[in-house]
């Protein structure tokens, strides 16, 4: 934060709330009166992979299963997912994708071959969750399709067939299939991955290589009838900044002749500090908790420095930057299968996917979709499955109060705010982003990092005289609360009654990690 803004806001903030100055170390103006970039809804999207128990369990049990289930796709998962109003679902992976042939998912359940999956932990792949099958999971979540194509060991027939086969309305092999696995209408699949981590498990490319392969898939994935692809190339390892601008070089460059094929570019990144030592998702100490949290802050530098090279060949930003992969990754639950990513989901996660919206929000003029790594029972997930039973974790619940914000136009803001500190790591202790709803609502999301010291934040909205907040947290006595399947909902939303509004300026009282959202109403 720069000295003269922190003055300037501090001036602004300090006349009006005088008689309220004790705690004025963290301000935040709202800029109510410029709201030009839309929050896209996508940014609000999931990731689904045939990893672990993530389909197979998770989302999917069959139409004989006794679990309640609608044409195999469990009822509890499915209704759960509504509630937080996912955007789009990417599948078949992640690595997965490069080794899935999507001729093994279709037609008659009992004659789909069974496979091994080589990526994850070498168990067989009934191949029961295919194409029909993921098309209508998207149909009963409301959600759009999002296919990563396999390059790293297809072909780009094989890839441009299943484009035919899933959208094409023609008189051709393809659509004749599709009719003959009972589908008689094409489906709309708009977006569409060319390959996933071309760099490692889809094909240990050089970013040149990729580049021409990207090309070369594209030009044959094809638009029939009404349907528009938007097809997504891979990006490189985190920060390497050489890889986007090998692509964007293409596309907008002298030779510019990726030009037409790419309407996004993708950017994985996971909130792990350290990769040899991943840690337990429930058992860790402050010293985790600041080191994940700075590690999650990360990703607003890579999203800026991946956004300015995008800038320079997209000015226009035609080209969105698609995150579709983050979230945190600790080690596995004792006792469970390694290759199956299992793992809690602790206060800690809630905190991390609040900070990573927070920084979403704030880069939507480029980045147009995220997918949270992944949806069911793998990495950060949103629900938990044992059996019967269903678990929603802390992070479902941060998806659910920040709802709010999905195809609402951004509010900028600019924050002064303390720092806090443990274990030699030193950061921000608020994260913040606000939006304005259609109906005129302005809702303003807020993290206090600090795991120990309550924060009194001082807010101030130009452009808006609200008449009334009320608002929600998330929240608890440890920084590992965790709900599980004999508690389950010991992490959820709670009213939230700590925002006061005097002479247009909010007073919050923020706890000591804690996540809230406020809902700010005009004078009706
Ligand atoms: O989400 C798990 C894996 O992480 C994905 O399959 C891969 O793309 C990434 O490396």
């Amino acid at each position: 934060m720069k000295r003269s803004f922190r003055s300037a806001v501090l001036a602004v903030l300090w006349a009006p709330a005088a008689m309220m100055a004790q705690n004025s170390g963290n301000v935040l103006l709202v800029h109510a009166d410029v709201a030009k970039d839309t929050i896209s809804r996508f940014i609000y999207s999931q990731f689904a992979e045939h990893l672990g128990h993530c389909i197979y369990g998770g989302i999917w049990v069959g139409e004989n299963s006794p679990i309640p289930n609608t044409r195999g796709m469990r009822n509890d998962v499915v209704d759960a997912l509504r509630k937080i109003r996912v955007a789009a679902l990417r599948w078949p992976g992640g690595c997965y994708a490069d080794g899935y042939h999507w001729r093994d998912g279709i037609g008659p359940r009992a004659d789909r071959p069974r496979t091994v999956n080589a990526t994850w932990g070498g168990v067989t792949e009934d191949n029961s969750f295919g194409t029909h099958e993921f098309m209508d999971l998207c149909a009963q979540l409301g959600c759009e399709p999002v296919i990563c194509g396999n390059i790293g060991s297809g072909t780009v027939e094989e890839m441009s067939d299943w484009v035919r086969y899933l959208t094409s309305g023609g008189d051709d092999p393809m659509s004749r299939l599709r009719r003959s696995n009972g589908r008689e209408k094409p489906w709309e699949v708009r977006f569409w991955g060319v390959g996933n981590e071309a760099w490692g498990c889809g094909g240990i490319m050089s970013a040149d290589f990729y580049a021409n392969e990207m090309a070369r898939y594209s030009r044959f994935l094809n638009n029939y009838g009404g349907n528009a692809l938007c097809k997504i190339a891979s990006g490189g390892l985190q920060e390497d900044y050489h890889w986007t601008e090998t692509i964007m070089k293409k596309w907008g460059g002298a030779d510019g002749w990726l030009q037409g094929y790419l309407g996004g570019y993708s950017l994985h990144y996971y909130t792990v500090p350290d990769w040899n030592r991943k840690g337990s998702a429930t058992a860790f100490s402050e010293r985790d908790w600041f080191a994940t949290l700075a590690a999650t802050l990360r990703m607003d530098e890579l999203v800026t420095k991946h956004s300015a090279i995008m800038d320079r060949y997209d000015p226009e930003k035609k080209i969105g930057l698609i995150v579709d992969e983050w979230g945190d990754w600790f080690d596995v639950e004792p006792g469970t299968n390694p290759a199956f990513l299992y793992q809690q989901n602790t206060l800690r996660d809630a905190m991390v996917a609040a900070v990573n919206l927070n920084i979403f929000h704030r880069h939507c003029d480029r980045v147009k979709m995220t997918n949270i790594s992944q949806m069911v029972n793998v990495l950060q997930a949103m629900i938990l499955t044992r059996d019967r039973e269903i678990v929603l974790t802390p992070t479902y619940y941060v998806f659910r109060m920040y709802a709010v914000h999905q195809d609402a136009l951004l509010l900028p803001t600019d924050l002064a705010c303390d720092s806090c500190a443990a274990g030699g790591v030193s950061m921000p202790a608020i994260s913040a982003s606000a939006s304005r709803d259609r109906e005129g609502n302005i809702h303003v999301s807020l993290a206090n990092l600090d795991p120990v010291n309550a924060k009194t934040l001082r807010c101030t909205l130009k452009g808006a005289a609200p008449a009334h907040v009320s608002g929600e947290i998330i929240t608890a006595a440890a920084m590992n609360a965790y709900n599980d399947f004999d508690r389950p909902e010991s992490v959820n939303i709670q009213p939230f009654t700590g925002a006061q509004l005097h002479g247009g300026v909010l007073t919050i009282a923020l706890p000591a990690k804690s996540i809230v959202t406020l809902q700010l109403t005009a004078p009706r």
